[in-house]
């Protein structure tokens, strides 16, 4: 495993690798990783010739700087994880490697940043265009890897990829979960132990709220969510959307031909976890 810090070294590298005819699959993580990120390795790891996996907190799709200043970082030991999991290349740059100026470029994503993560979180999903399109700019892969636990995430790299023009597959990969149901995350471990015990009520109620959807109509269950939440004094709900899978438009009826997403963003004490769930 080769680990390289500058855009030169790894599109360097990667030149030759190119050349030899091998395919490249991506793996964009923000590091503390845990068996989320090793799921999206390993079908990285399955279907590439080589895997490149690049570590990078990225400033600007942070809105709360103490979030950004709290993030976990963990470098030794994802290193160590990436080198058990096998993969050719870590791209672990510095901040003035991704931004030497500032960036100024401004990406239409709407209406797709304008609703749950992007109604709260403001600019994050311009921040996450400007680092994901320079990754892709940087390492050019065939394939690159991303998790449903970020749905809206999803979509809109999905979309940047079509409005960008950029040749390469987005591949969705499942949500990995705790065996309690918790999806795993790198904010979990700063949960306190009386709050990583409850945290499982978010799945849960995700869990309960697929099963009780033939009762109900999205906007009846959209209120049951809610509801639980009221009861719970402990989380602070900040949205439950039921939106479709590809515009997330909030979905009024649901309709076997459309794939439905319940999507939650919760606080637990100081940490804002989210989850999702596609209904069936
Ligand atoms: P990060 O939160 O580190 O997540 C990296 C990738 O791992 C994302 O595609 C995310 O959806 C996926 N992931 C995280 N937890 C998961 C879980 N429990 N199950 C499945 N996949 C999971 O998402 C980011 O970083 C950043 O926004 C990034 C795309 C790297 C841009 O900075």
């Amino acid at each position: 495993m080769e680990i390289l810090e500058t855009k030169k070294e790894i599109t360097d590298r990667l030149h030759t690798v190119r050349l030899d005819g091998s395919d490249i699959g991506l793996v964009p993580t923000m590091g503390a990783l845990h068996n989320g990120h090793a799921s999206l390795i390993s079908r990285a790891r399955e279907e590439n010739q080589t895997v490149v996996v690049s570590v990078f907190v990225n400033p600007t799709q942070f809105n709360d700087p103490q979030d950004l200043l709290k993030y976990p970082r963990t470098p030794e030991r994802d290193i160590q994880l990436l080198g058990e999991l096998q993969v050719d290349f870590v791209f672990i740059p510095g901040e003035k490697e991704m931004y030497p100026e500032p960036d100024e470029r401004f990406f239409d994503l709407y209406p797709l940043d304008a609703v749950m993560e992007g109604k709260y979180r403001k600019n994050h999903f311009n921040g996450v265009a400007q680092i994901v399109t320079k990754l892709f700019d940087t390492i050019a892969p065939d394939r690159a890897y991303f998790g449903q636990k970020d749905f809206q995430q999803l979509v809109i790299v999905k979309r940047l990829v079509q409005l960008m023009g950029y040749n390469i597959s987005i591949v969705a990969c499942p949500i990995i979960r705790e065996p309690d149901g918790l999806a795993m995350s790198s904010r979990n471990i700063r949960l306190s132990p009386e709050e990583r015990q409850i945290a499982p009520f978010i799945s849960q109620t995700l869990f309960k709220a697929n099963k009780l959807k033939s009762n109900y109509s999205p906007s009846e269950l959209k209120q049951w969510v809610i509801g639980q939440f009221r009861k719970r004094k402990a989380f602070k709900l900040e949205y439950f959307e039921i939106v479709d899978d590809t515009e997330l438009k909030q979905v009024k009826e649901w309709s076997e031909h459309v794939i439905t997403v319940g999507c939650i963003a919760v606080h637990l004490g100081k940490v804002r976890l989210i989850d999702n769930i596609i209904f069936n």
